[in-house]
C-alpha cells in the first residue's frame, strides 16, 4: 500500500517547483495540454501523444533524486568497516539514493 504514494507526491512536488521556476517551460507545456485536451475524451492516447511533457518529466527525474533502492545484504565473514566490527550472518539494510549530481556536476 506504500509503494507508489511517496515516490508520486514528492515527483509532484518537483515537478512543480521545476513549472514555477522556469516559466518558458511551463508556458510550452500549457500549450501541449491545450492543443490535445479534449473535454470529457482525453484518455492515455492524448497523454501518449504530448511528448513535451514526456521530456519535462523525465528531466525532472533526471535532475531530482526522489527514489531509492532498498537492498539487503548479509556479512559472509567476521570483519571491521570503519572500526566497527561486524559479525558474521549479521544483515543490514542499505538504502541507497540515485546521485544526480553526477549529471549535473561539471566534475563529471
Ligand atoms: C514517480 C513515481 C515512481 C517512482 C519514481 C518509483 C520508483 C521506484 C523504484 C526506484 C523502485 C525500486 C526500489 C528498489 O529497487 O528497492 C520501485 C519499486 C516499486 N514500485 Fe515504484 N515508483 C513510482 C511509482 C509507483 C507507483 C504509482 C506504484 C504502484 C501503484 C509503485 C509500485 C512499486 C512497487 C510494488 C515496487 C516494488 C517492485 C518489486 O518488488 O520489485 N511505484 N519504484
Amino acid at each position: 500500500m506504500i509503494a507508489g504514494f511517496d515516490t508520486t507526491a514528492t515527483g509532484l512536488v518537483f515537478s512543480t517547483y521545476v513549472l514555477a521556476t522556469e516559466p518558458e517551460v511551463q508556458k510550452k507545456l500549457q500549450q501541449e495540454i491545450d492543443e490535445n485536451w479534449q473535454e470529457n475524451e482525453s484518455d492515455y492516447d492524448s497523454i501518449t501523444n504530448m511528448t513535451y511533457m514526456h521530456l519535462v518529466v523525465r528531466e525532472v527525474f533526471r535532475l531530482y533524486s526522489f527514489a531509492g533502492k532498498v537492498r539487503i545484504r548479509e556479512c559472509n565473514e567476521k570483519t571491521i568497516v570503519c572500526g566497527h566490527q561486524i559479525e558474521k550472518g549479521k544483515r543490514k539494510i542499505n538504502f541507497y539514493y540515485l546521485e544526480p549530481r553526477i549529471e549535473t556536476d561539471e566534475m563529471y
